[in-house]
């Protein structure tokens, strides 16, 4: 096995190898400013964790409005795989910038929107997808997706699963399970049915794994296909092969495939929406391949733009075939910007092998997590693939009933550490640097993280 090399980038700037570095007590006083005016101007849908302000990045590190330097455990919710600032994706931006930036996809060619679809066509599962549309998003993606698979199987239902994320517009939501994403803003098209997903830290059958046998699936075969609603209808099982809002939820290695046989004799099309979990994060190029499963349509984005908003399906050729001229398209789809930062930032992860960095780190975060959880009991669970990692926060093992987080999270974010959370109770912190993270960065961020916890442990054990 070829040797990784853990240490941080020679391109990472100065400043943001000694993260994380706090000059003021955050937010201090150029941020209270951009965060009045904010707050003034801007809608408040978005879910702002942090009194925080981006002014710069590099690396693995974020700086602040004030010159707070952080420890970025986010990396942009899985989107700066390749690292903040990588030179060679704002080489590739300023370079496009300079000839070309709006592609005029829908009414011209463009040699980077073919290269591109190319290079995706190479990577993708089992090299079987050979056909891309893009768009801006990772919800345009999935929409494309559901019209796809629509339009080629003349059906229009679809098996999602409980916990799913796929986005806040249209179909998206409608395919996403979260009452709090989907209040208020109904009502959604019909037809489209909820599995449980492998969420064997909290089953749903209070089964245990493997003795379970998979039941969750069994159910979706004899409860849901069968009694639970659809009217034969079905177009396509929409899944996240590792689920990522829904709590950083890797399922057991028979799941994927056992859904690809249920699809395959239910003649229905298989989704992969791996536009959170692809790319690296988890240890694989996508989740997909670690099971060896071939999905018939990949959603990606995020990680896709290297930061440039992109989104885009991979399907097989016959399936995308079925689209006449005019049956899909975008302004901006294919647009010059996001081709070319996108193509950097992919050839980037995957000349740097930072998937396979990915799967090193990980292991030895989930190794030092797991000590952890032994020695704190509100940490529930730990579980996770590469740099995907969950850490599931309980008030108390045995009733696991899902302890408030903001508190250890707020504390992180005065340590200078960004961590973000996730899951149904939003209970879970996520561990998702950059995969360009040092190993030492890593380290010192689950240090960060630990103290935060003993804190707290200690706060409620006063019963403060
Ligand atoms: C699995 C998954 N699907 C879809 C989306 C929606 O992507 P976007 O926010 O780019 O529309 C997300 C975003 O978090 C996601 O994690």
């Amino acid at each position: 096995m070829v040797s990784v090399d853990l240490s941080l980038p020679n391109w990472v700037e100065e400043w943001a190898r000694g993260a994380p570095d706090l000059k003021v007590s955050p937010p201090g006083p150029k941020s209270k400013e951009i965060i009045a005016k904010d707050r003034r101007y801007v809608s408040d849908a978005y879910d702002r964790l942090f009194q925080f302000t981006m002014k710069k990045a590099s690396g693995s590190a974020v700086m602040d409005a004030d010159g707070n330097v952080y420890l970025d455990f986010s990396s942009g919710i899985s989107v700066m795989n390749a690292g903040w600032s990588n030179p060679k994706v704002i080489a590739a931006i300023k370079e496009q910038a300079e000839n070309l930036i709006h592609s005029m996809a829908n009414d011209a060619y463009f040699d980077k929107e073919a290269e591109f679809a190319e290079l995706l066509a190479e990577i993708s599962p089992g090299r079987a997808l050979e056909s891309s549309f893009f768009g801006n998003s990772g919800a345009e993606g999935v929409e494309a997706a559901v019209k796809l698979s629509r339009y080629y199987t003349k059906c229009s239902e679809h098996i999602v699963f409980m916990g799913s994320y796929h986005g806040r517009v249209g179909n998206a939501l409608a395919l996403s399970s979260r009452v709090k994403f989907k209040y208020g803003h109904g009502p959604f098209p019909s037809g489209v049915f909820f599995a449980p997903y492998p969420y064997c830290y909290r089953c749903w059958f209070r089964q245990e794994y493997p003795s379970c046998d998979l039941l969750c699936i069994d159910y979706l075969r004899k409860a849901i296909l069968e009694f639970g609603g659809p009217s034969g209808s079905l177009a396509s099982v929409i899944v996240e092969p590792l689920q990522g809002e829904g709590g950083y939820i890797a399922p057991p290695k028979e799941f994927m495939p056992r859904l690809r046989r249920i699809c395959d004799e239910r003649r229905m099309l298989l989704v992969a929406d791996e536009i959170q979990c692809g790319l690296g994060r988890t240890g694989e190029v996508w989740e997909c391949n670690s099971t060896e499963t071939v999905p018939d349509i990949l959603i990606t984005g995020k990680a896709l733009g290297g930061g440039v908003p992109l989104g885009a399906i991979v399907a097989k050729k016959d399936i995308m075939n079925v689209w006449r001229p005019g049956s899909h398209s975008s302004t901006f789809g294919g647009n010059g910007l996001s081709m070319a930062s996108g193509m950097a930032h992919v050839r980037e992860i995957l000349e740097e092998r930072l998937a396979e960095r990915s799967r090193v780190l990980g292991a030895h975060a989930i190794e030092r997590l797991n000590e952890m959880k032994d020695h704190h009991e509100i940490i529930g669970d730990v579980r996770g693939k590469g740099l995907m990692i969950g850490v599931e926060m309980v008030k108390n093992k045995e009733t696991k009933d899902p302890l408030l987080v903001p508190e250890i999270q707020g504390l992180m974010w005065r340590k200078g550490l960004l961590m973000i959370t996730s899951g149904m109770y939003g209970n879970v912190f996520r561990i998702a640097p950059p995969l360009i993270i040092s190993r030492e960065q890593l380290d010192l961020g689950i240090d960060l993280f630990e103290s935060a916890v003993t804190e707290t442990e200690k706060r409620m054990e006063a019963g403060r």
